[in-house]
């Protein structure tokens, strides 16, 4: 079977009710992102950065899978998929999708402030766990911290990422407005002759000027016209 590689952002979960991060209202612009999405800003206010995450892990159990994470999970019927997703929700697991690497962490999981990317220490949290509270440790100790990879933490998983895109025969992105490295930069790593799709009801640039086979539509639709295009 063909290898279709996908890359994911915020813009694939916004038809199930979860804020993206950019758009007018995103999170953003409600929460500055030095303040819960970088270390200084978790050592500054370990509080605010504890509740933050509290918050996003229960709206997991209050949002579904939209029809775009569903035709996605469908594709495996024709294409061997690997979804590399920004996304630290938990969406493309429960639409079905069997191969998913989550560059951005996962908000399911916690790990230890002192070694976070230590396996050892990763844990999945039950539904019931959801909230973290500041005294809850890890087995080294340390205080629980989100498995989130922060603003100016190195992502881990990257280079399993560009291992996948430099394997792909069909390249697909959808809802990201690609502002973000080194995910951004996964595109570079698809060799010169994989077709490459995009999916976004914005226009997203392009840095590379590679061309792009533009689905200008959000991810539920432009999903069933990907389907058609790549299988029917
Ligand atoms: N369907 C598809 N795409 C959509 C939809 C939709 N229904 N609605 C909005 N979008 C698009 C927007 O047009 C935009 O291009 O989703 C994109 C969202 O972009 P961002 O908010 O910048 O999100 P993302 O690219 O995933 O951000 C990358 O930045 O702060 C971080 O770590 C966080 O993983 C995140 C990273």
């Amino acid at each position: 079977m063909k290898k279709l590689v996908v890359l994911t952002g915020a813009g694939m979960s916004a038809e199930s009710g979860i804020s993206t991060f950019r758009d007018a209202g995103g999170l953003w612009d409600k929460y500055p992102v030095e303040q819960v999405a970088t270390p200084e800003g978790y050592a500054a206010n370990p509080q605010l950065v504890t509740d933050f995450y509290n918050e996003r892990r229960k709206q997991l159990l209050t949002v579904k899978p939209n029809r775009g994470h569903e035709l996605l999970a469908e594709m495996e019927q024709f294409f061997n998929v690997t979804v590399i997703t920004q996304n630290v929700d938990n969406l493309h697991e429960r639409a079905g999708s069997s191969r998913v690497i989550h560059l951005h962490g996962e908000l399911t999981k916690v790990t230890s402030s002192w070694q976070p990317n230590n396996p050892n220490y990763i844990k999945e949290l039950k539904p019931e766990e959801y909230e973290v509270k500041i005294g809850d440790v890890a087995a080294d100790g340390s205080q629980l911290r989100p498995f989130i990879v922060w603003f100016g933490e190195a992502v881990p998983m990257i280079e399993t990422a560009i291992d996948y895109c430099e394997q792909a025969d069909v390249f697909l992105i959808i809802g990201t407005s690609l502002n973000v490295y080194p995910a951004a930069g996964l595109l570079n790593y698809v060799p010169a002759h994989v077709p490459v799709y995009l999916i976004d009801p914005k226009q997203v640039p392009i840095a590379s000027g590679r061309p792009v086979h533009v689905i200008q539509k959000g991810a539920s639709e432009g999903m069933v016209e990907l389907k058609r295009l790549l299988v029917e």
